[in-house]
């Protein structure tokens, strides 16, 4: 795990007394420090220790990852530390280090500042899912617990905007260890777990060997009548008897023996070994391909986001040509926008429109390729969702890729399409409109009183001059999606189109108002991802009433139909629907009015709205 927090915000303190509390200092390390200090005179800190440890490590070996080793009753961990933001993007982007959660440190005194701010950008440019905020140095606002809310409050309204959702708020007092292993009686009010309590809940890393499969095909090579293919388990594992699908030509065969080079037949290989494989049937592959399970598959597009951490003495610019190496595959590229740059010392963003990304800057772009590559999103797979850029000859940049969307296998059926660019930048268009495009997604049960607040709504922007419209359910069920039934496979495919058309729709720089029962999680959630992919944001609404309340109102008569056998598979009667889990927003329209509901939409939306 990474700990990002300003350095005065108790960080060494904080690994000091982690590693204190787990008895993991070397032994007689706490006492020689204290005996120091008290022979100066000083008081004793665990900065001293931590800088004690630091200068010992740093005259064995030199690298730039420090990690620190640590064990708790459950299990191990290594804190990873750079010297720098800038150092640390480096390591991350390269793979030289890499991060299953984040500790974010905040001083309860100095509240949150720009830096904290920037540092959960950090976080997010890097893709990490487990993040606990830490509020320390809470004994300096006598443990109050007003403080620690607003915090906790202004913080997780930060992060919601980066998309980084927080597991957990801990005010701590690390120097005096408060909450660090035991709860503390003068946080009586907290009831949340204690720091270690919390490190040992997070999710365990899955182990490489059991992520998909991804299999780099670095050479094909011929021995007598056989062809083996050479290459690298980057992740998953593969099987004697597996069918393999190869991207991107997606020609599939099933694998027939697994080579290992001077050693015996394997019946299973898996992450980071080199194996040749032979293949039933022969069919064309080369180097680049990459071997994936059917029901696995990676994202293949030339055209995809990336934060691209930039090394090199030229600058990377717009419409340039430059070589991208992803795995095996190896393409030339341009990027077709610089979204949005960063230095990587301060972490300053540049709000300035921008034609090229200098060293050591890192940028939000847009890349798109000659031709179709096989990738991942950064925070699915480390090792595909990674790349580098080269100009010229040299290595002159590092990337990871975000936002791709899955698509179901089978279901891809058009080939020899390009993306067309068009000559007005979205940007513009907000400039025009003077407010961004956006998806309010309404989801709830029929009845629920989604498509009266998705109305209303929709005429209180237009009457503030915004661009705003709504797609109903029964409307495009009228039209584009009239060849669909309620079916659970059909319900999947009308998400599916609506969450394409509301992403056009808000690249086009309208509000996009949804309203449909949309019942199911995982549509919801890859309706997000397709929105997100063009950097528009998507906000989920949950219009909650309570089954018999819908049934009561029953505007449609539909209920009653379906309750006298009329209508089958209908939504909450034998037709699941399930409760949104982290909606942005939940409207009870069963205990507020249709105008409260309103009101809270605006109260969300509006700041969302506004063009700086
Ligand atoms: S969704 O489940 O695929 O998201 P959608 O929002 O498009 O549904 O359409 C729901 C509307 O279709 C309902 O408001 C209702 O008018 C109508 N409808 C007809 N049959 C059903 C059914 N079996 N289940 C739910 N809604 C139905």
């Amino acid at each position: 795990m990474v700990i990002v927090g300003h350095v005065d915000h108790g960080k060494s303190t904080l690994v000091g007394r982690l590693l204190y509390e787990t008895g993991s200092l070397p032994d007689g390390k706490f006492e020689q420090i204290q005996t120091v200090c008290r022979r100066r005179g000083m008081q004793f800190e665990w900065a001293f220790l931590m800088d004690a440890l630091q200068a010992e490590r740093d005259q064995n070996i030199t690298i730039d990852v420090s990690q620190i080793w640590f064990k708790t009753r459950r299990r191990n961990y290594v804190i990873i530390d750079a010297p720098g933001h800038k150092e640390f993007l480096k390591n991350m982007v390269s793979g030289a280090a890499s991060a299953d959660a984040a500790l974010l440190l905040i001083d309860a005194h100095e509240g949150i500042q720009e830096q904290s701010r920037r540092h959960a950008y950090l976080l997010s440019l890097l893709g990490i899912r487990q993040v606990v905020v830490v509020v320390n140095k809470m004994d300096l606002v006598n443990f109050d617990q007003a403080v620690f809310t607003r915090i906790e409050a202004d913080y997780r309204d930060f992060l919601r905007q980066l998309n980084v959702q927080p597991l957990q708020f801990l005010p701590i007092a690390a120097r005096d260890g408060v909450n660090m292993v035991t709860p503390d009686p003068r946080t009586s009010w907290y009831e949340g777990p204690t720091l270690i309590q919390m490190l040992d809940d997070l999710e365990q890393p899955v182990p490489p060997a059991d992520l998909p499969l991804r299999f780099a095909v670095q050479d094909v090579y011929r021995f007598d009548r056989r062809r083996i293919l050479a290459g690298r388990i980057e992740s998953g594992t593969l099987r004697v008897g597996d069918t393999v699908v190869f991207a991107p030509s997606n020609k599939e065969s099933v694998v027939a023996s697994i080579e290992v080079w001077n050693a015996a037949q394997r019946s299973a290989v898996s992450a980071g070994e080199s194996v040749g494989i032979t293949l039933r049937e022969q069919i064309f592959v080369e180097r680049g391909s990459v071997g994936n399970h059917i029901d696995q598959m990676p994202i293949e597009t030339n055209r995809f986001r990336a934060r691209v951490f930039w090394m090199g003495d030229r600058p990377l610019s717009l419409a340039k040509k430059y070589k991208i190496k992803l795995l095996t595959q190896e393409i030339e590229c341009q990027l077709a926008s610089i979204d949005q740059v960063i230095d990587a010392s301060t972490l300053e963003a540049s709000s300035a429109i921008r034609r090229t990304v200098e060293k050591n800057e890192v940028a939000e772009v847009t890349i798109q390729s000659r031709g179709p590559l096989v990738m991942d999103n950064y925070d699915r797979l480390q090792t595909s969702g990674r790349f580098v850029l080269v100009d010229g000859n040299d290595v002159a940049g590092g990337g990871v890729i975000f936002g791709g969307v899955y698509l179901v296998h089978k279901q891809v059926k058009s080939s020899n399409i390009t993306w067309s660019e068009s000559h007005i930048r979205y940007r513009d268009r907000v400039e025009r409109n003077g407010h961004p495009g956006l998806v309010v997604w309404m989801t709830g049960l029929s009845g629920s009183g989604k498509s009266t607040l998705a109305r209303a709504l929709e005429k209180e922007l237009f009457e503030r001059q915004m661009q705003a419209y709504v797609l109903d359910g029964d409307n495009m069920r009228h039209g584009l999606n009239s060849n669909l039934s309620f079916s659970p496979e059909d319900r999947v495919e009308n998400i599916r189109r609506v969450a394409e058309v509301a992403k056009l729709m808000a690249d086009a720089g309208v509000i996009t108002v949804t309203s449909f029962i949309s019942p199911y999680r995982l549509d919801r959630v890859r309706a997000r991802e397709i929105v997100a992919s063009s950097g528009v944001e998507f906000v989920e609404v949950y219009v909650s009433a309570p089954l018999e309340v819908c049934e009561k109102r029953d505007p449609k008569n539909l209920y009653r139909k379906a309750r006298a056998g009329e209508i089958k598979g209908f939504t909450g009667l034998d037709a699941p629907y399930e409760i949104p889990e982290n909606p942005e927003l939940v409207l009870e329209t069963s205990e507020e009015s249709a105008e409260a509901c309103l009101e809270q939409l605006l109260e969300f939306l509006l700041p969302r709205l506004r063009v700086d």
